[in-house]
């Protein structure tokens, strides 16, 4: 596992972007770059950053297709709060991408199974995810993989977690009611399926999640642990996210990114 450290949250983000579209510019042939992604607060910054890079000429999301990491069950797609707005307003309505190269799941699905299954035959039939950019959650999940989800798991129907709805609540007016309950989500497995896996740790309130990510076992209370098992995992992250961290383990990955060149 990669640990990249930045100074804030303004750097991470800039890393990131800088990663995302080195990777693309890299990418040869004819068949599309697959990239995963995130919504939430933490990826706002690499959306604003790739599209500062994509209107400079200095990526193209032409031969690019996405894939989304989640959406409400229930909520429409005009809803402000629905991971489709959120992303077509932050990101995709300001680049270059074809816009049948977006894939999100369907919220309003009335076959959920069978939404979540055509999902991963999707990206199985494009040779699955190149890169998989995440975020997690404060209590360590990834996508909607809460707490004691198969590390094994793949697309399907989530419940959120209390402590999930009450975070999440801060976009729906702080009212706990108005959160979605459920949720589909790519699996655990999904994310680790991808060739390589990018996630963004910023803030305080992510220290935890960071320590149990990077220095504890690997655990389903911790879905984020799963990374461990993946053999091109980067977790890009600010100083604030750090503070759980041993000194050596801060240092060890200092030292090391000082050798290293993205
Ligand atoms: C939601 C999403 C996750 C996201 C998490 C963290 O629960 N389902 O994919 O990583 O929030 O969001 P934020 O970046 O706002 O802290």
């Amino acid at each position: 596992m990669r640990v990249v450290i930045q100074e804030n949250y303004q750097k991470m983000c800039l890393w990131a972007a800088k990663y995302i579209a080195g990777r693309i510019n890299a990418h040869k042939g004819s068949k599309p770059f697959v990239l995963g992604l995130p919504t939430g607060s933490s990826p706002l910054g690499v959306y604003a950053e790739l599209i500062k890079m994509n209107k400079a000429g200095e990526v193209t999301f032409k031969n690019v297709v996405t894939f989304n990491m989640d959406e409400y069950l229930g909520l429409p797609r005009e809803h402000e709060q629905s991971y489709w707005h959120f992303m077509w307003s932050n990101f995709f309505d300001h680049i270059d991408i074809p816009r049948e190269n977006v894939n999100i799941l369907n919220g309003m699905t009335d076959d959920p199974e069978a939404e979540c299954a055509a999902y991963e035959d999707k990206i199985a039939s494009l040779g699955g995810i190149d890169l998989f950019l995440g975020g997690i959650g404060v209590d360590g999940h990834l996508a909607f993989n809460e707490p004691f989800t198969s590390l094994t798991s793949r697309t399907g129907v989530r419940a959120l977690t209390t402590d999930t709805i009450i975070v999440n609540s801060r976009f729906f007016d702080y009212d706990v009611s108005k959160v979605p309950t459920k949720a589909l989500s790519v699996g655990v497995a999904t994310v680790t399926s991808a060739k390589e896996v990018l996630i963004l740790i910023n803030g305080h309130n992510k220290a935890r999640a960071l320590a149990a990510s990077v220095e504890g076992g690997v655990s389903q209370k911790w879905t984020c642990s799963a990374l461990q098992m993946h053999p091109a995992a980067i977790i890009a992250c600010d100083e604030p996210a750090c503070g759980e961290l041993t000194v050596d383990t801060y240092k060890y990955f200092l030292d090391v990114e000082k050798a290293e060149r993205i």
